[in-house]
C-alpha cells in the first residue's frame, strides 16, 4: 500500500545555518570579536570533544593574527559568497532559511547604545537576497556568538546588565526587520549549558564556587531578556510576529524497564524541559525549585521579574533534533553528558547516535505539554566526506536519515501536531560548532575546504541535494 507522505500545503521545507560557522569576515564591516572567533579546531583524534576556550587564553588569542588556527574567523566565507550560495539553495527549492545575526556585527563590543550601520547594511542585503530567492527568513538573534567584550568586561550572562544589552540588540533587529521576518528564535538551544564545553554563557567553570548556581542565574537573565523581547514585540502590534525559544532535543528514554532507569529518564527530562516550562508556561515549576533547594542553588529574582516572565511567554518552540539516547542508572547520572547509546542505532565518527524514527515520539512530548506551534530548527547528520574522481559526493546515510525523520514528522503532522517548518542542518557544509572541524560535514552542498580552511572553496552538489530538491518539489510525495 502506498503511504501518502504529502505534507500540508503551508508547511515549509527549509534549512538552517548560523553566522559564526558560515560567514567568516570576522574583522570586516566593523565587526567585533566574539567567542567563536577564538575557537581552535580539535585534532581529529579528539573529535568527540569540543572546542575549548579558557579565560587565560583570551588575550593571546585575540592578538593572534595566524587566523588559519581559528576556523570560524574565515569559515566558508558566506559573508562574501552569499549571493551565489543562495542561488544554489533556491535551486534546491528551499522554502525557508534559518540564519543567525552576528551580535558583534551590530554591536561590536555589545554594550554600545548605537548600532553599527555597516553591520545592519550587510543583513539588509542578506535578508533581501534570501527573500528574493523565494525563501522565508527565520532569524536566531543569538547563536552562541557572545561578544568577547561582554565576557571580559562584565563576566558574561551572570551579570544582569547583559539583559539590557541583549534586549537593546534584539530591539534594533526586530524593529528593522519585522515586516520581512515572521519567526524569531531568541537564543539558540537555551538548554545546552551543561552539555557544551565551550562557554557560550561567557562563564568560566574554574572561576565559580558553585558552577550550577552561576549557570542557572545566567539562564534566569536569559529568561528575562527573552520576556522583554516578547514584551517589545507585542508593543509593535504586528499580529504576524512570532517570538520563540529553542531547545536542543535531549529527551532521554529508559534503557530498560527497571524502575531506576525509568525514574532517571524522568528526572533527566525534567531538567531539560525546565527551560521551556518557564518560557512557555510562564513560571518556575515546583520540581526545579526542589532541585535548586537540594543543590543549594538560590536564584536572585523579584516579584516584578517573575511577573514579567509570566506575562510574556513565548509564541513557539523551536527544536534541534540530532540524536536519541537512553539512560542506564547503573552508569548514567543527572549529568547530561552521560548517556547510553541504543545498540540498534547508527553512530557517526563523532559518537552521535542517529534515529530519525523517534522524532514523532519526542514531538508528542513537546506538543502535549505546550500545545504551541513547533519548528524543527535543526536536524542533520555530520559525516566525513570527500569529492570522488568525478567530483561527486555520495551521501546515502544523510538521505536515509532525513527520510526517516521526515516520514516520522509527517506522521506527527497527521496526528495534529502543529509543526510549521523543517530546517535541515545545514544547506551547505559549515565549520562544526562543537569540534571546529570543516570535515564534520552536514550540507547538501559540499564546500572544498579542509580543516585548516585550505582548498578552492568551490561548491558542489551532493546526492542529497537532488534528493531534497525532489522532496520539496513534490511536497513530500517522493519520500
Ligand atoms: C547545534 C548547533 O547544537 O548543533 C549548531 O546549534 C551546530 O550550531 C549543530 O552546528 C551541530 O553540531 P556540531 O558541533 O556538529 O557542529
Amino acid at each position: 500500500k502506498k503511504i501518502n507522505n504529502h505534507f500540508p500545503e503551508n508547511f515549509m521545507f527549509g534549512a538552517g545555518m548560523c553566522a559564526a560557522q558560515a560567514e567568516g569576515g570576522f574583522n570586516e564591516g566593523g565587526k567585533g570579536i566574539s567567542i567563536p572567533d577564538l575557537h581552535k579546531a580539535v585534532s581529529p583524534d579528539k573529535r568527540k570533544e569540543h572546542c575549548q576556550l579558557n579565560e587565560r587564553d583570551i588575550e593571546a588569542y585575540m592578538q593572534d593574527t595566524n587566523h588559519d588556527l581559528y576556523p570560524k574567523r574565515k569559515a566558508i566565507d558566506f559573508y562574501h559568497t552569499y549571493p551565489e550560495d543562495l542561488k544554489l539553495m533556491a535551486e534546491m527549492g528551499l522554502q525557508c532559511l534559518r540564519i543567525s545575526i552576528a551580535w558583534t556585527r551590530i554591536f561590536p563590543k555589545g554594550d554600545e547604545t548605537k548600532p553599527n550601520e555597516a553591520g545592519l547594511a550587510y543583513y539588509d542585503r542578506l535578508i533581501d537576497e534570501i527573500i528574493k530567492n523565494g525563501m522565508q527568513p527565520i532569524i536566531t538573534i543569538f547563536h552562541y556568538d557572545l561578544p568577547i567584550y561582554l565576557v571580559n568586561q562584565y563576566g558574561g550572562w551572570q551579570n544582569p546588565k547583559l539583559v539590557d544589552f541583549y534586549v537593546n540588540y534584539a530591539k534594533v533587529l526586530i524593529e528593522r526587520y519585522h515586516h520581512k521576518v515572521k519567526y524569531w528564535i531568541c537564543i539558540n538551544q537555551i538548554n545546552l549549558l551543561f552539555f557544551e564545553m565551550f562557554p557560550s554563557l561567557g562563564v568560566f567553570k574554574e572561576n565559580c564556587d558553585n558552577y550550577q548556581q552561576v549557570c542557572y542565574q545566567s539562564i534566569h537573565h536569559q529568561f528575562l531578556a527573552c520576556a522583554k523581547v516578547k514584551q517589545f514585540a507585542k508593543s509593535l502590534q504586528d499580529s504576524d510576529l512570532m517570538i520563540g525559544t529553542m531547545l536542543a532535543d535531549c529527551l532521554a528514554y529508559p534503557y530498560s524497564y527497571r524502575e531506576k532507569d525509568i525514574l532517571l529518564a524522568d528526572q533527566r527530562n525534567q531538567l531539560q524541559l525546565f527551560y521551556s516550562d518557564v518560557q512557555l508556561r510562564g513560571s518556575y515549576p515546583a520540581y526545579i525549585l526542589n532541585y535548586f533547594k537540594e543543590q543549594g542553588i538560590k536564584i536572585v529574582t523579584s516579584e516584578a521579574e517573575l511577573r514579567l516572565i509570566k506575562e510574556n511567554t513565548m509564541d513557539f518552540l523551536a527544536l534541534s533534533y540530532y540524536y536519541t539516547f537512553a539512560v542506564n542508572a547503573d552508569k548514567d547520572t543527572l549529568d547530561p553528558k552521560t548517556f547510553t547509546i541504543n545498540p540498534e542505532n547508527k553512530v557517526n565518527e563523532w559518537g552521535w547516535p542517529a534515529d530519525g524514527k523517534l522524532m514523532i515520539h519526542n514531538l508528542r512530548t513537546y506538543y502535549e505539554r505546550y500545545q504551541c506551534p513547533l519548528i524543527i530548527a535543526e536536524c542533520g547528520i555530520g559525516e566525513l566526506e570527500q569529492l570522488d574522481e568525478q567530483q561527486h559526493v555520495h551521501d546515502p546515510r544523510r538521505i536515509d536519515y532525513y527520510k526517516e525523520c521526515l516520514m516520522s514528522l509527517n506522521d506527527a503532522l497527521k496526528e495534529g501536531i502543529d509543526v510549521k517548518a523543517f530546517c535541515a542542518w545545514s544547506p551547505i557544509d559549515l565549520v562544526s560548532s562543537g569540534s571546529g572541524e570543516m570535515s564534520k560535514r552536514y550540507g547538501f552542498i559540499y564546500v572544498d575546504l579542509d580543516d585548516h580552511l585550505q582548498g578552492s572553496g568551490k561548491r558542489y552538489k551532493k546526492d542529497s541535494f537532488n534528493w531534497y530538491k525532489e522532496v520539496i518539489r513534490t511536497h513530500g510525495d517522493s519520500l
